[in-house]
C-alpha cells in the first residue's frame, strides 16, 4: 500500500478541490468517499429501497465503482455513470440519513479499504471518518474546516451557476443540518482524529490550502523520492558511475556476467534535489535460443524507476542486445538518458558519437572512473526528475528521540511505554537498515522511537564517555522530530541536563521535558525544583513539561498529548495576513528603539518555514537583540507554539 493522506471535515470546507489538487500534483490516486455514500443514496431513491436490507440488495445488484482520476473523477452504479446525478438536491437531502446506517457503513468500509489498498504509490482519501475509522494509520491526517458562512458562500457559488439568485441562507441551513446529522450519528461520526492536523481554510484560497498540505508532505518526507535506475550490459561501468554519484567508494563492485543481484538503491543529493539511484546489477541479456530476453531484475527496475539511465561502454560500442534493451526502455515512456561511459578525452568522444545510432539522442559523454562529465550528467538527471517519485522513505510515524544523561530513567520509561507491544522496526524499502528504532503505541497512535538501542546499552554499562554519549544524542536528534528530554526530578538539574536541552533547541526540534522519578519527590525537593526551573529553564519556557514516574507508570498517559501539542506547534503555519496585522499593531504600540539616530522601520514579515516555525522580518535597519526577543515573546503570546522553538530572523532591506 502506498502513502495514504486522509482529509476529513465538514461539508463545503474544500476537501474535494484540495484532495484533487494534491493527488494531481503527486500523481497519486484519489478517492471521494462522500461520492460512494451519495451513490448509495441515489440507489436507495432509484430502487425505492427503504430498509437497510433493501438498500444492500440494491447495492449488490449495482456495485459502485469509483474512477479516481483527479481531473475527471467518476462514479458508476453497475454500468451506469451516475457522476452528475449524485450531486442533485434530492440525493444531497437523502445522503445523511443513508450514511448513518451501520449496515451501509460496514459494506462501504470494506469497499473503501479495498480501493485504498490498490493504490501503488499514494492516495488522497476524503470523507468524514477516514482518519478515525477507515485508515487509522494513514501517514498524514488532515481535518479541513472553515466557518459555516465561508462554506455556505463557497457552496452557493458552485450552485449559482445555472441559478438566477444566490441562496446563501438556505445553503447555510442545509450545511448546518448535514454537519449536525453527520457529527451526531452513532456509527463513525464526523470527528477529528487526535493525531490530525487542523487546517482552517476560512481565510485561505484553494492554492494556499493545497500548498499548506504540500508543505507538510514535503517536510515529513512523505512524497516519494524519484528513482533513477542505472541499466546496461555487465561491465559497462554502472557501479563506478553510482560510486561517482554517491561521491564515495562503497563496496559496490562491478557485476559479473550471469550473476543476478538484487536491485539496491542508494540515496543521492545533487543541487538540493534528493533521489534514489538504483543499481540493477547484471542486465542479463540472455541469448535464449534465438531470442534475447531481458533479465527480470532489469525489467522490474524499469517499471519501478522514474528516470532510466542507459549506460554503454563507448570503447565497445552498442551491441545487438543493446538494441533489444533500447526497445524495452522506450516502451516504458519514461525519461531516458543515454550515457557513453569511459570517455576520457576528445578522441574517445569523437568515437562515442556513433552511439547516436541508438536513436536516444545525444549521449552524455562521461568517464565514471575519472569524473569527466559527471556533473553535467547529474544536472541533466535533476532536470528530468519528477517532483514526486516511487521511493517511499518515510511511513508517517512521528519520530521521537528519548534523550537525557545516564541514570535519569530513560530505559525504564521506554519499557513502561512499550509494555508488551514492542517491536523493532523493519526497514522501509529504500532506506538504509537501522535496527535501532522501535514502534511503540501510546495514546492511540504508533510512534517511532529512534535510536533506542543506545538507551539500553548506556543504561547498563553506564561508562560511555561523554564524547560518545553526546554523539549518540546528536544522531538521535538529527533523526527525530520531537525530543523527549528525561530529567531526574529528585536531584538538582545539572549542567549536562542543560547542555542536552540546548542541543534540542539548537537542532530546532520540538521538545517535551519529562520530570522523571516524581515518586521520589518530597515537598522540600519540590520547592527547590520550582526554583531551579525558574532559574535554569526560563530559556525554554516554551517546552512541554510532564511530571512522571517511570517506575510506577504514574502519568505515563500524559506523554502522548504533550508530544502531539509539541508537534502541532512545530508544524504550525501562521497566515501571512494575520502575521502582519499582529506585527502592525505591535510596532505601533512599541516601536523599535532608535539606533544611531535612526529609527528602523519594520516593513513586513513572513513565515519562511515550518518544523520549526521560522519567521523573517524585513526592516530598514538593524533591530536590537532585545527587541527581537520581544517580538518572539509576543509572537508566542499571540499565536501559541507550545513545545517548539521559534526562529526569528531579520533582513535589512534598503527602502525603494
Ligand atoms: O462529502 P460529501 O458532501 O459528498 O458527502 C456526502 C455525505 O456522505 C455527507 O453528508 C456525509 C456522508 N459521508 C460519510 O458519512 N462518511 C464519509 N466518509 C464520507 C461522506
Amino acid at each position: 500500500m502506498g502513502i495514504v493522506v486522509a482529509i476529513d471535515g465538514p461539508s463545503g470546507a474544500g476537501k474535494s478541490s484540495t484532495s484533487k489538487a494534491i493527488a494531481l500534483r503527486a500523481n497519486w490516486n484519489y478517492l471521494d468517499t462522500g461520492a460512494l455514500y451519495r451513490g448509495v443514496a441515489w440507489l436507495a431513491l432509484k430502487k425505492k429501497a427503504s430498509t437497510p436490507q433493501q438498500i444492500l440488495t440494491a447495492l449488490s445488484d449495482s456495485p459502485l465503482k469509483f474512477v479516481g482520476d483527479p481531473t475527471n473523477a467518476q462514479l458508476f452504479a453497475g454500468d451506469v455513470d451516475i457522476t452528475s446525478q449524485i450531486r442533485s438536491a434530492e440525493v444531497t437531502n437523502k445522503v445523511s440519513e443513508v450514511s448513518a446506517l451501520p449496515e451501509v457503513r460496514e459494506v462501504l468500509l470494506i469497499l473503501q479499504r479495498k480501493m485504498i489498498a490498490q493504490a501503488q504509490r499514494g492516495i488522497v482519501v476524503e470523507g468524514r471518518d477516514i482518519g478515525t475509522v477507515v485508515v487509522p494509520d494513514a501517514a498524514l491526517k488532515l481535518f479541513l474546516t472553515a466557518d459555516l458562512e465561508a462554506r455556505a458562500i463557497r457552496r452557493d457559488a458552485e450552485l449559482v451557476i445555472g441559478q438566477s439568485s444566490s441562496q446563501v441562507d438556505i445553503v447555510s441551513q442545509s450545511l448546518a443540518q448535514r454537519d449536525h446529522t453527520d457529527s451526531t450519528r452513532a456509527t463513525s461520526p464526523l470527528a477529528m482524529a487526535s493525531d490530525a492536523i487542523e487546517i482552517d481554510s476560512t481565510s485561505l484560497n484553494l492554492e494556499e490550502t493545497a500548498e499548506r498540505i504540500w508543505e507538510l508532505l514535503r517536510e515529513r518526507r512523505l512524497l516519494g523520492l524519484p528513482i533513477v535506475a542505472v541499466l546496461g550490459r555487465p561491465n559497462v561501468g554502472k557501479s563506478t558511475l553510482i560510486n561517482r554519484f554517491l561521491g564515495r567508494r562503497e563496496a559496490i563492485v562491478e557485476d559479473t556476467p550471469g550473476v543476478t543481484r538484487d536491485r539496491v538503491t542508494y540515496e543521492c543529493t545533487w543541487n538540493g534535489r534528493d533521489f534514489m539511484v538504483m543499481d540493477t546489477g547484471g542486465w542479463e541479456s540472455k541469448p535464449n535460443g534465438i531470442s534475447i530476453g531481458v533479465s527480470l531484475s532489469a525489467e522490474l527496475a524499469m517499471q519501478e524507476a522514474d528516470v532510466l539511465l542507459f549506460v554503454v561502454d563507448s570503447h565497445v560500442g552498442a551491441l545487438d542486445e543493446d538494441d533489444v534493451l533500447v526497445q524495452e526502455l522506450r516502451k516504458m515512456k519514461k525519461p531516458i538518458i543515454l550515457i557513453a561511459n569511459k570517455v576520457d578525452g576528445p578522441t574517445d568522444e569523437a568515437e562515442a558519437h556513433a552511439l547516436w545510432n541508438l536513436g536516444l539522442g545525444e549521449p552524455a559523454f562521461v568517464s565514471a572512473l575519472h569524473g569527466r562529465g559527471s556533473g553535467d550528467l547529474l544536472d541533466q538527471i535533476t532536470n528530468v526528475l519528477p517532483e514526486v517519485g516511487g521511493a517511499q522513505v518515510q511511513d508517517g510515524y512521528r519520530r521521537v528521540a528519548l534523550i537525557g544523561r545516564p541514570n535519569v530513567g530513560k530505559s525504564s520509561l521506554l519499557n513502561i511505554l512499550a509494555g508488551q507491544n514492542r517491536s523493532l522496526v523493519d526497514d522501509v524499502p529504500g532506506t538504509t537498515r537501522d535496527p535501532v528504532d522501535e514502534l511503540i503505541e501510546i495514546g492511540g497512535s504508533i510512534w517511532r522511537f529512534v535510536d533506542t538501542a543506545g538507551i539500553r546499552r548506556r543504561a547498563n554499562q553506564q561508562s560511555g564517555t561523554d564524547y560518545y554519549a553526546t554523539l549518540r544524542t546528536q544522531i538521535a536528534l538529527e533523526r527525530c522530530e520531537v525530543a523527549v528530554v528525561v530529567l531526574d526530578a529528585s536531584v538538582p538539574i545539572s549542567e549536562q541536563d542543560l547542555r542536552i536541552i540546548t542541543m534540542v533547541e539548537d537542532a530546532g526540534k520540538a521538545m517535551v521535558i519529562v520530570m522523571n522519578k516524581w515518586d521520589l519527590m518530597d515537598e522540600d525537593r519540590a520547592n527547590y525544583l520550582d526554583r531551579e526551573i525558574d532559574r535554569h529553564l526560563d530559556q525554554v519556557e516554551w517546552a512541554q513539561r510532564v511530571n512522571l514516574a517511570a517506575k510506577t507508570g504514574w502519568h505515563r498517559d500524559r506523554l502522548a498529548p504533550a508530544l502531539r501539542t509539541a508537534l502541532n506547534s512545530w508544524e504550525r503555519r501562521v497566515p501571512t495576513s494575520r502575521l502582519n496585522s499582529f506585527l502592525g499593531s505591535l510596532v505601533a504600540a512599541t516601536p523599535p528603539p532608535v539606533r544611531g539616530g535612526k529609527q528602523p522601520k519594520i516593513m513586513y514579515a513572513t513565515q519562511a518555514g515550518i518544523a520549526p516555525p521560522r519567521f523573517v522580518i524585513f526592516t530598514t535597519g538593524f533591530l536590537e537583540a532585545s527587541y527581537r526577543r520581544f517580538i518572539e515573546r509576543r509572537l508566542r503570546e499571540e499565536f501559541g507554539f507550545p513545545g517548539t522553538p521559534v526562529q526569528v530572523a531579520v533582513r535589512v532591506r534598503e527602502r525603494d
